[in-house]
Order: C-alpha cells, then sequence, then structure tokens
C-alpha cells in the first residue's frame, strides 16, 4: 500500500517541482515568454499621425507633378539620366512587355489593353518633349491606360528611358 501510494507521488512532485523550477527560471529571465507579449490587433489603437513635413513638400514626386512639362528637364548632374544606352536596358526591363521590342506597341502584356499601346515612333510621340513624356511615364496617362510608373522606375532610369525613346525618332 505504501508503495503505491509513493509510486503515486513521484508524478506529482515532478509536476510541482517542474511547475516551481519554470518559474524560477521565469523570474530570473530578462524576455517574457511568448504568450505574455502583448497582442495588438488591429485598430486597437488610433493610427500615428504624421508630423507636417513628413511627407517631401520639396524635391521628390511633388516638384515633378507641379512643374509643367516644358520646365522639366534631365538633372544636369547625373549623367546617367541622359544616357541612351542605359535606357535601352530600362525600356527592356520596364516597358517592352507592353509597347514590344520594335517600339511598335505590339508586346505580348500590351494586347490585352484597350486602347493597345502607343506605337513610340509615331510622329505623335516623337513630337512630345522629354519632360512630358517623363511626366506621361512616371503618373499615367488621364484619361488613357499607361500606367503610372513612378513608384516602379527611378528618376535616374525613367530620364534615360526618355532619352532612349526619343533617340528611336519617328519611324520611316
Ligand atoms: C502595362 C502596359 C504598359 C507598360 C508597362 C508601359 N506602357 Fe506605355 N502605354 C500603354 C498603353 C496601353 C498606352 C496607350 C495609352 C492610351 O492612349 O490610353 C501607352 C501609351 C504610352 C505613350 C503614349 C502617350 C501618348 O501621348 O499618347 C508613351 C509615350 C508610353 N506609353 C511610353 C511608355 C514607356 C517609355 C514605358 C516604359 C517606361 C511604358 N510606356 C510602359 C501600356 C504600357
Amino acid at each position: 500500500m505504501k508503495k503505491k501510494l509513493i509510486i503515486a507521488l513521484i508524478p506529482v512532485v515532478i509536476f510541482v517541482g517542474a511547475h516551481y523550477g519554470i518559474t524560477l527560471v521565469d523570474n530570473v529571465l530578462k524576455v517574457g515568454r511568448m504568450w505574455e507579449t502583448p497582442a495588438v490587433r488591429p485598430y486597437e489603437q488610433p493610427l500615428l499621425v504624421m508630423e507636417k513635413g513628413v511627407v517631401p513638400i520639396s524635391g521628390g514626386e511633388v516638384i515633378f507633378r507641379a512643374t509643367p512639362p516644358a520646365d522639366l528637364h534631365p538633372p544636369s548632374d547625373d549623367p546617367a539620366a541622359t544616357s541612351v544606352a542605359r535606357g535601352k536596358i530600362g525600356y527592356s526591363l520596364f516597358c517592352a512587355q507592353c509597347h514590344g521590342t520594335s517600339h511598335d506597341g505590339n508586346g505580348t502584356v500590351g494586347q490585352s489593353f484597350a486602347p493597345l499601346p502607343t506605337d513610340l515612333r509615331s510622329p505623335k510621340v516623337q513630337s512630345q518633349s522629354p519632360g512630358q513624356l517623363f511626366k506621361e511615364i512616371s503618373f499615367g496617362r488621364p484619361e488613357g491606360r499607361q500606367p503610372a510608373l513612378a513608384t516602379t522606375i527611378s528618376v535616374t532610369d525613367r530620364w534615360s528611358i526618355v532619352a532612349y525613346v526619343k533617340s528611336l525618332g519617328v519611324r520611316e
């Protein structure tokens, strides 16, 4: 009888011992256990309000948006911005899927658009100033389907793509 009682007590002792052991370690531990960290649920706290001036009010895309196309020029301190070779690479990465490898609007992805992507060697496109093209690539066309790519393509690459497109000239 006594033996059975001792055997029955062994797991109890182990359990209680383990509990106190772990609690002791927990108290010494510097980090909290996973189940003790606070759970922050969506919208539990009000969203942080940004201080005035955190959004760029000078420089950045805002200035490009506000500047009339005629006054928009590639940065003179950045030779890569006027590099046709660089623009060619940019074109193959960001434009060719829609405007096609021969710039005529016959890219694979472009075929699902209505209207179809414009022929970049048409007089309509080639007669536009670099600033105008830069704005169209950056912010899309208000009534059209050209995507706004300002957040996708860096400023330097956008300007170099414009240089490349202008270098193609009107199709003979
Ligand atoms: C997702 C497909 C797509 C991509 C990517 C794309 N375009 Fe277009 N683009 C179009 C479509 C569609 C139009 C026709 C827009 C319209 O007339 O509504 C267009 C129109 C244009 C026009 C003519 C705007 C005008 O004045 O009529 C230019 C210039 C142009 N794209 C340049 C570019 C350049 C440069 C790139 C790469 C940086 C590019 N596009 C990437 C689909 C695309």
